[in-house]
Parts: structure tokens; sequence; C-alpha cells
């Protein structure tokens, strides 16, 4: 089913309507202060730079533009390398009170994403886990510098699929008692909010390190590190301890990804890659462990100088090892180190480098931008083709040579299309709620995807009924 109501048209509405039902967001700077949106047309600068690039032939890889050492080849379209370390500027806040670290306590909640766990844990996010629309907002951006375009979606997205629309909190885990919970019961099909640990949503498979909800053996946990997983990944790292040294960064997660999506389709009968959670959610999070997990030093020039050692990949990941190389890994401890310094708030990450990590992982592996699943079985797996997705606008060589293509793509099959059919399964009314993603993910990825006057037209992907084929895409 398609629901015949386009975003497009719900946005345009919003425009007139949409600012009386959610007056927060009436101006934007309210949630986050001006600089923000100057940093975001810099990587719409950046963007349309890029794309110039890949027309003239030669895009693949962000060069660092100056100064030496460092030698991240794969780096953000705003490089951090391009600004002077600041330190002061730079050093996040684990010191004070209010920031100090504190694991959670029996009733916090904590989930999948280390991230949020280890801003929860920190008092970026309330500790309890659950968190607001507008926090959520400003601490991904205070801590780890993403873009306020993809700071908004992110967030948005955990609201309207995992938490409540009504008073714009969610949860980083499983469900929990909201206020605004009576009226949104009542708005719901059948349920309160999950929060974003619920399987085929946010949340998907090939995770970096944690399993498959249908993987057998796993219990349905998809929420815990799973050891192997993160022993697979260190011996990627050559099981390099180097203090300072950076081990893994773009390159090396992305081949990471690569590597669980295959061990997906080789161990999970149900193995699903959903055009959101899977192609976009958990690929993106690869890249965000090189991008913010990542420590910033300055280099012999004085320059930034973005690293990610084994030291903090493992805090982050709330993962010790001992002497004997033993790994230990404790649920819900993740925690930045004490002299944690994060990229320059000027080298904002966002949506449009999102995409961009999509297009590099394709060249690594071009399984990677698949749509599909296993038929039941190991090693059944099948992707919807691209020009039946795209009614033939594209085909899978456009997408890896294209980035304005691969933009429209993305917005197309994971968001225009998919976002109101499957909010039909969640809503009874789909009115508000079609107008806050409207305005909150459809609009920040629909400027990505049209930036540069890309036409990016609608296509008819029947997104559902080619999801319907596969067992692993049901949601519980
Ligand atoms: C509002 C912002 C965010 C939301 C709603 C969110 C949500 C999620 C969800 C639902 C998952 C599970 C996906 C899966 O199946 O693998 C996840 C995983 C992950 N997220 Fe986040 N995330 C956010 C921000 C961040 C940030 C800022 C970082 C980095 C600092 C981050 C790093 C990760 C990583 C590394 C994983 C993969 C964990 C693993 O597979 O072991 N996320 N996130
Ligand atoms: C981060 O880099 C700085 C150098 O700028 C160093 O002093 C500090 O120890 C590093 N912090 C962590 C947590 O590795």
């Amino acid at each position: 089913m398609k629901i015949s109501l386009s975003i497009g048209a719900v946005l345009s509405a919003s425009l007139i309507a949409g600012t009386q039902a959610f007056p927060h967001f009436a101006n934007r700077a309210e949630a986050f202060g001006d600089g923000l949106k100057s940093e975001d047309s810099e990587l719409t600068k950046a963007w349309l730079k890029k794309i110039d690039e890949f027309k003239a032939g030669g895009g693949d890889y962000e060069k660092r533009a100056d100064s030496n050492g460092g030698g991240r080849k794969l780096t953000a379209l705003i490089n951090p390398a391009n600004f002077k370390f600041n330190a002061d500027e730079q050093l996040v806040d684990i010191y004070s009170e209010a920031h100090r670290f504190q694991p959670p306590g029996p009733n916090d909640i904590r989930g999948p994403c280390p991230g949020l766990n280890l801003l929860a844990n920190h008092g970026y996010l309330n500790r309890n886990g659950v968190t607001t629309l507008t926090q959520g907002i400003d601490a991904i951006n205070r801590v780890f510098g993403v873009g306020y375009d993809l700071a908004l979606a992110l967030n948005a997205y955990a609201v309207v699929f995992n938490g409540n629309l009504l008073d714009l909190t969610w949860s980083i885990g499983g469900p929990y008692g909201s206020s605004g919970l009576g009226a949104i019961t009542n708005l719901l099909t059948n349920s309160e909010p999950k929060g974003i640990n619920a399987h085929n949503i946010y949340e998907g498979d090939a995770s970096i390190v944690r399993q498959d909800y249908y993987a057998p053996g796993a219990n349905h946990d998809n929420v815990h590190v799973y050891l192997p997983y993160f022993e697979d990944l260190l011996k990627l790292g050559g099981n390099d301890a180097t203090e300072g040294k950076d081990v893994y960064n773009a390159e090396l997660m992305l081949q990471h990804k690569a590597n669980r999506w295959h061990e997906s389709v080789a161990t999970n009968p149900l193995f699903f890659n959903s055009a959101f959670g899977g192609l976009v959610v958990t690929t993106a999070a690869e890249r965000f462990v090189a991008e913010f997990a990542a420590n910033n030093t300055a280099d012999e020039n004085g320059y930034n100088r973005i690293y990610l050692d084994e030291k903090n990949l493992l805090a982050f990941f709330s993962v010790t090892k001992d002497a004997n190389g033993k790994l230990t890994y404790t649920p819900g401890h993740e925690r930045l180190l004490d002299g944690w310094y994060r990229r320059p708030l000027a080298a904002q990450f966002g949506l449009e480098d999102i995409v961009l990590t999509l297009l590099n992982a394709a060249k690594i592996d071009p399984s990677l931008l698949s749509v599909g699943g296993n038929a039941g079985q190991v090693n059944t797996f099948t992707g919807v083709n691209v020009g039946d997705l795209t009614g033939g606008v594209y085909n899978l060589e456009t997408l890896l040579n294209n980035p304005q293509a691969l933009s429209c793509y993305l917005y197309q099959i994971g968001v225009e299309e998919l976002i109101p059919t499957q909010l039909g399964g969640l809503y009874k009314v789909l009115g508000t709620v079609l107008d806050f993603v409207g305005k909150n993910i459809a609009g920040p990825w629909k400027k990505v995807a049209t930036a540069g006057n890309n036409p990016c037209d609608s296509f008819n992907s029947n997104i559902k009924e080619a999801y319907a084929k596969y067992p692993g895409s049901k949601i519980e």
C-alpha cells in the first residue's frame, strides 16, 4: 500500500500549518543556536563542490587540503585536518559534576547505541536514558560535532518510530513510561513507545558488534556487545594497541561493515537489510565510530589530527582488555576517557557525509547498497533490483558514480515512500505525524537530495511490497 499523500505535499502544507502543531520548531535557532545553521551551509557548499569533482571524474576520496601527517584517505566533507587544533575549544567537559562518568543505575535505560549510552553516562542525555528531541540534538552536536540537519533527522526518527510524538521524548533502549503516554497510546495502533531497541525499525542487522535479532542462538539479543564480533574488529586492526595510532579509521570500519554483511548472509537465515535501519543506519554507524569515537590532537604543523586508537575504541564500546588480551564487556559502561578532544566544531559531520559514506562503502563492496535479505536459509540473499525499485530511473552503476543519484535514491526509498507506509502500521491517525516527519526528517534529507538543482522526482518504488517477500523483514 502506498499512502497517497506524499511527504512533498505535506512539506509545503506544513509551511503554512505545521508550526502551530510543533511550536518548538517554529524557529530552528531556538532549538540550537544560530551558529549551526551556517555550519550546515558550509556542508552544502562542500557537498556541491564534491558533486562537481565527481562530475569531473575524480571524486572518490576527499583529499587532505593542507598539512602533513594524519593520513586518513577517507575524510569528512569538512575535513577536521583543515583547522588548527584548539585544545580549549575541543576539550569536552567530562569533569564537572554534571558530566562526570557515572554508570547507569538499575532503573536507567541503555540500548544498542554506544554513542547514546555514553552520552547518558556523561549526563549529556538524561541519565535515566529517556531523552527529548532538543536534548538529543544538542548533545550529539556539542559532544561529537554532528551537523544540525543530521542531528535533527536522527532524533526526529527516534521520536516518531520509537518515542512519543506528543511530548517529544524517546528512549535510548527499551520501552519507558512516558508522561504523554495516555494520549500517545490513543494515537498508536497497538502499543506504547518501544524505544530504539525495536528490531527492523531503527535497529537493523549486520551491526558492528551486536548480533542479528533473528540470528540462531542470539535469543533476540540485538542490544549487547557480542565479543566474538568485537574480537574480529580488533583483528582487522591487527590487534594494534599503539596509543595515538589511527587504526580504526573510516576505511577500516567500512571494510568491517562489508565483512559483517557477508557474515550475516552466511549465518542468519532471516538476515534482512532494510533501506533505512539496514542500509543507512548500520553503515553510518561504522563511520560514526571512526569520526566520533576518535580523539583529536595537533599534528606537527598545529593542524588537527583525528585518530582512533584501540584504547579509545575499547572505552567507547565498554570493553576492557587485560594483560593476556582477554576481553571483558560491561553492559552500559560506555564512556569517554580523560583528556578526550572532539573534532573542531567547525568540522560538522552531516547528512551529506552519510551519503558519501554509503558511496565509499559500495566501492569496497557493492552489496552494501542492496536492500533485501535471505529467503529463510543462509546464503540465499537476493537484493531488490535498483532498476525495479526506482522505476528504471537509476541502476546500481549510476548510484555508484553519482552522489546526487545516490542521495535521491536514499531519500526516495528510505524516507519519502517508506516512512508513510511504515507509519500507516504504527499510527491510527496520520496527519500530525506526517507533518512532523515532513518537517524534521524528510526536510533535511530532501535538502541534500535536491541540492545543486537535482530534480529528484518521486518514483513509485513499492518498497513495502518488496519488503514483504523477505521473511526477516517482520517487525514484532
Ligand atoms: C539521536 C542520535 C542517534 C540515534 C537515534 C542512534 C540510534 C542507533 C540505533 C537504533 C542503533 C542500532 C543500529 C544497529 O542495529 O546496529 C545504533 C547503533 C550505533 N550507533 Fe547510534 N544513534 C545516534 C547517534 C549516534 C552517535 C552520535 C554515535 C557516535 C558517537 C553513534 C554510534 C553508533 C554505533 C557505533 C552503533 C553500532 C553499535 C554496534 O553495532 O555495535 N550513534 N544507533
Ligand atoms: C587525546 O590526545 C591528546 C593530545 O592532544 C592526548 O594528550 C590525550 O591523552 C588523548 N586522549 C585520549 C583519551 O586518548
